[in-house]
């Protein structure tokens, strides 16, 4: 008998409709599944005949062949076991009634125990969309697809517990999630940084205009000190983008489970070894990399003249597109990677350039090979560059009152809404984002404010391409201000997040 049930499979962070075909048919006992499995997927077999006999089942004494279609793409993991399970089952007959339209999602363990799986953010978003109403999943990842609405969820423990339920015997009652708050991890805050109050106005423009970030300053300027800082002032992600994060994050297998969502902006933080391909993806696996695990949350690089010159090239498709594709061995994924770049770095190899008491020991020749690390193309991607001086002893230690994150938030987030309205139907939902089209349209300046900038390119022989950044950032200043005009004070404001000698 030939039975036919629905599972999944992850394909770059998607999903597809895996259909696991079941045929018992007459012939020496024999187990074979085909269809491109991989080798979890072989394994199946072994795990298949202890997991039916220790739940009361067994494998029927007949040649039963498993073909996994569609047949062209390759099937990585486990979670097509208990679509195997209940195939076999039906299909000779241990478990009566027809189960080809719900999807059939879990690993199961030699004793019977369902186990949780990667990639059920996804593979419930298929499901949604391919209009399918029911999935059997493992309990332990209800969590996660419940944040998924108008798909009933029915999360089984053991085979057992799923065949009586299949049988009609001890249903298993759907299972509910509760809704979920999106916010704030417990981040340090910027009341611990000690004046500054450059760099902190500049952060807080960054993280209102969604701007990529660069700080040069010497050692102990308190560079990683603010950058750590970022994410608390940030907005809350909205639903649509936590969905997008968790997305990466379930296909990669890196969601704690407990967690149904992403429920705080991504902050990552890789070292400047990290390779080109665990920065952006790809692999024989073809995996997001670092970048799509940052998405819509901040990439700090911090060090940045320490990564490989060509791991930061890698950097710029992403950087302009907001995504990555990543080539396989036919054709390619593309994986989303819209994230705040926040580099740091030090001023020069010794790192002394310009600091008050210490004395820098570089040549002008080793100081411009230094920045030189840092390419034309990649300064041009970000919006705003500062120095961060270092301060003197009674400027650290003082004891003034500092602002709070969660005050500094409260305007980042007035300002965000302010754009966000502004660029309502446009896809995009920050002023860093901005195109060509949008500058011209949402970033006019007085005559005045254009001579400022002419006069701006003349001396300091500024591109096109900065212009349009200058005037990004103007509009976010506008914005924190509340102002519909740019005004004259907000581009001379601008003018300072940039580095002439860069
Ligand atoms: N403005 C500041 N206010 C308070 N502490 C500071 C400040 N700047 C630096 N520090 C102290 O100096 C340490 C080193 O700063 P850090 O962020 O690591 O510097 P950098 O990354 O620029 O080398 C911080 O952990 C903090 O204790
Ligand atoms: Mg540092
Ligand atoms: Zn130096």
């Amino acid at each position: 008998m030939l039975r036919q049930i629905k599972s999944a499979a992850i394909f770059g962070i998607d999903a597809v409709v895996v259909t696991v075909e079941v045929d018992v048919g007459r012939g020496m006992p024999s187990l074979g599944i085909v269809g491109l499995p991989g080798n979890a997927v072989r394994e199946a077999r072994d795990r298949l005949h202890s997991a039916l006999r220790n739940s009361g089942f067994s494998i029927p004494a007949k040649r039963v062949l498993i073909n996994l279609a569609p047949a062209n793409i390759r099937k990585e993991g486990t979670q097509f076991d208990v679509a195997m399970a209940v195939g076999i089952l039906a299909a000779s007959s241990q478990l009566k009634g027809d189960f080809s339209c719900e999807l059939f999602i879990g690993e199961v363990s030699l004793s019977g125990r369902i186990k949780p799986v990667s990639g059920v953010l996804p593979m419930m978003l298929m499901a949604k969309k391919k209009k399918i109403k029911k999935v059997f999943l493992p309990a332990d990842n209800c969590p996660e697809a419940a944040t998924v609405s108008g798909v009933e969820i029915i999360g089984v423990k053991t085979l057992a517990e799923l065949a009586d339920h299949l049988a009609g015997r001890n249903p298993v009652p759907a299972y509910v999630g509760s809704k979920i708050e999106l916010g704030y991890d417990a981040y340090p805050d910027f009341s611990e940084v000690r004046n500054q109050k450059f760099a902190k106005r500049a952060l807080e423009i960054a993280a209102a205009g969604g701007h990529n970030v660069l700080m040069i300053g010497p050692p102990g300027s308190g560079k990683t000190m603010l950058a750590l800082r970022l994410p608390g002032i940030l907005p809350p992600m909205s639903e649509k983008e936590a969905i997008e994060t968790t997305c990466v994050y379930s296909a990669s297998g890196l969601l704690p489970r407990e967690t149904g969502l992403m429920k705080t902006r991504p902050f990552r933080n890789p070292h400047h070894t990290i390779s080109d391909i665990a920065l952006v993806g790809g692999g024989a696996n073809a995996k997001p990399g670092e970048i799509s695990l940052a998405h819509n949350g901040i990439l700090f690089l911090d060090e940045f003249t320490e990564f490989n010159r060509n791991v930061i090239e890698v950097l710029r498709a992403p950087l302009e597109d907001g995504k990555i594709s990543v080539a396989r061995v036919r054709g390619s994924h593309t994986f989303p990677a819209s994230f705040m770049l926040v580099a740091a770095m030090n001023p020069c190899p010794c790192g002394y350039l310009g600091h008050p008491t210490r004395e820098c020991v570089c040549t002008p020749y080793q100081i411009s090979k230094y920045r030189s690390k840092i390419s034309g193309p990649i300064l041009d991607r970000i919006d705003i560059q500062i120095e961060v001086p270092a301060l003197r002893f009674g400027e650290i230690y003082s004891n003034g009152e500092e602002e709070s994150s969660a005050q500094i938030r409260q305007r980042v987030v007035a300002a965000r809404q302010i754009a966000l309205s502004r660029l309502e139907g446009r896809g995009i939902y920050t002023n860093a984002r901005l195109r060509v089209k949008d500058i011209k349209k949402f970033c006019k300046v007085s005559s005045s404010a254009l001579k400022l900038l002419e006069r701006a390119v003349d001396r300091f022989s500024i591109s096109k391409r900065a212009v349009d950044k200058i005037l990004k950032v103007s509009r976010t200043i506008a914005d924190i201000e509340s102002s519909e005009n740019i005004k004259d004070e907000h581009v001379a404001e601008a003018l300072q997040y940039r580095l002439e000698s860069m």
